[in-house]
């Protein structure tokens, strides 16, 4: 029987997961790597980190896993998302990535929203944010030409690993459309888009989808891991559209909510068509190379509880911190939390908005103020669900619950009050890791479709049901909830510019 790996190229480590055809998880191995901050909001990351991670990955399984040389048939990846990574002719590194979380590119993403705005949006779906690869490339054509000059290669993180493990340069269409230069509809490199910018279009790799074979594992790496076979090498996704396939988001009846530092609220799309307006990110899901995503991002989501955690409960595991919030009623006796401490990505585009406390009076407890923090993250991930139930007339029949929001009872029955539909955990969350060995999977023809595959791979475990009279009181909370944004942002932007 073979082995499948999964590499998940994050931000802060590689994490290799290997499962059999059954989908059973042999072992996990993860490298960590470090984060560069030269300067505030800016984000790198040097691109050998990720090879070098990659080697102890591959050599650490052969040693824990004794017939991993032997049995391993496929690789495939999960990468961190927009990320740019830039390479010269002789396709060496000519600077640090700058990554998905560095946002010194604001006057980039201005300028790219007021002079061609409407015509990112209707080619890509989306509107560009710092996040995204198309205005970390015009700040590196402003700041650094003479980088700019030598690029003869963009490439995002996944696809570096997978050009050092095949020698292959290629980009699939989940990550494709993150950098905002890919034409969603066409699945093709946008002329329009990249001649606006003067980027020339051979500097962009060839576009393959998800499950697509793109080269074997390079003989001298084979000797280096001790690899017996011939390992084929499948494109990989998004993370987000990896955590989705992961977490068998295949329909439009589940949605999909990952809380970790940041939160995401996630629903398959047949077509793009659903008119966001950017709104909400819409890109080319991993799962088939038909289907799309939408995706809200709440960015300091679980960032917000650790936050509290270390200020106010800094003496606390965060089982303790978390303890007594099922005994607070729904709605914290009237205290509302938003998450905006480090600004916020949905629905709000704003880097200046901060987070608020509203509502506090005598009664108000620290078991009071923790679970309105939960409960102000999971209201801004309502954010994003209410847009795709009132824009894109939704009706979620389940949400699958990943990440850390996912680990704990009561904040479970809060998403699924909130939310007011049935929450449903997996057996064994192995974050967009597992997508990525199911895209390996069907690489290989384990499996007629994803589908298929997701029956074996993916498990559920337990369902929340909503209880009726929270869903009540929550949707009173979250009509006030939805008010603090507009009345808090003015205030918000003048503290900005007194602490500047
Ligand atoms: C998505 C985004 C993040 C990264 C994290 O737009 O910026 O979720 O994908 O790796």
């Amino acid at each position: 029987m073979g082995y499948v790996l999964g590499l998940d190229l994050g931000t802060s480590s590689l994490k290799g997961l290997l499962v059999n055809k059954q989908g059973e998880v042999v072992t996990t191995v993860t490298a960590e790597y470090p984060l560069i901050h030269l300067k505030p909001g800016y984000s790198e990351q040097d691109p050998v980190e990720w090879v070098k991670a990659c080697d102890e990955v591959m050599l650490s399984l052969s040693e824990k896993v004794n017939d991993f040389t032997e049995k391993l048939e496929g690789i495939s990846f999960s990468g961190q998302m927009h990320s740019l990574v830039l390479l010269d002719k002789n396709a060496e590194v000519l600077r640090p990535a700058i990554l998905w979380n560095d946002v010194r590119n604001s006057d980039e993403c201005e300028k790219i929203n007021t002079e061609f705005g409407e015509e990112i949006l209707r080619i890509t779906k989306n509107i560009a944010r710092e996040g995204f690869t198309l205005p970390k490339i015009l700040w590196i054509q402003k700041h650094e030409p003479e980088i700019w000059e030598q690029v003869d290669q963009v490439l995002l993180p996944k696809d570096y690993l997978r050009y050092y493990l095949t020698g292959k340069f290629n980009m699939d269409y989940s990550d494709a459309a993150g950098t905002l230069m890919l034409d969603i509809e066409d699945k093709n490199w946008s002329e329009e888009v990249v001649s606006n910018y003067g980027i020339n279009l051979d500097v962009l790799p060839p576009l393959v989808g998800s499950a697509d074979y793109v080269g074997d594992v390079l003989e001298d790496l084979k000797s280096k891991y001790g690899l017996k076979n011939d390992v084929k090498v499948f494109a990989g996704g998004a993370d987000n559209a990896c955590a989705a396939v992961g977490s068998g988001i295949l329909d439009e009846s589940t949605g999909m909510a990952s809380i970790g530092t940041s939160g995401v609220f996630l629903s398959y799309e047949e077509s793009h068509e659903s008119d966001y307006e950017g709104q909400l990110h819409v890109f080319n899901h991993a799962a088939d190379d038909q289907s799309y995503y939408s995706m809200g991002v709440t960015l300091a989501a679980g960032h917000s509880l650790n936050w509290f955690k270390n200020t106010f409960l800094a003496d606390k595991t965060f089982d303790e911190a978390l303890a007594n919030i099922g005994d607070i009623n729904p709605g914290s006796n009237g205290l509302l939390f938003t998450p905006y401490i480090v600004g916020e990505r949905t629905p709000y585009t704003d880097g200046k908005i901060r987070g608020s406390f509203i509502g506090i009076d005598t009664s108000h407890t620290i078991d009071h103020f923790t679970r309105s923090v939960i409960e102000g993250i999971t209201f801004s991930l309502k954010d994003s669900q209410y847009l795709m139930e009132n824009v894109a007339e939704k009706n979620f029949e389940r949400i699958i619950s990943v990440g850390g929001g996912s680990k704990n009872k009561d904040w479970l029955q809060i998403q699924a009050d909130i939310f007011d539909t049935d929450i449903v955990t997996l057996t064994a969350d192995q974050g967009p890791g597992l997508g990525a060995t199911m895209l390996a999977a069907v690489g290989l023809n384990w499996f007629d479709s994803m589908d298929e595959c997701s029956q074996v791979f993916v498990e559920y475990a337990d369902t929340i049901k909503p209880i009726n009279e929270n869903v009540e009181i929550y949707k009173r909370y979250y009509e006030e909830y939805r008010k603090i944004y507009s009345s808090t942002k003015e205030i918000s932007h003048n503290l900005n510019e007194i602490i500047q």
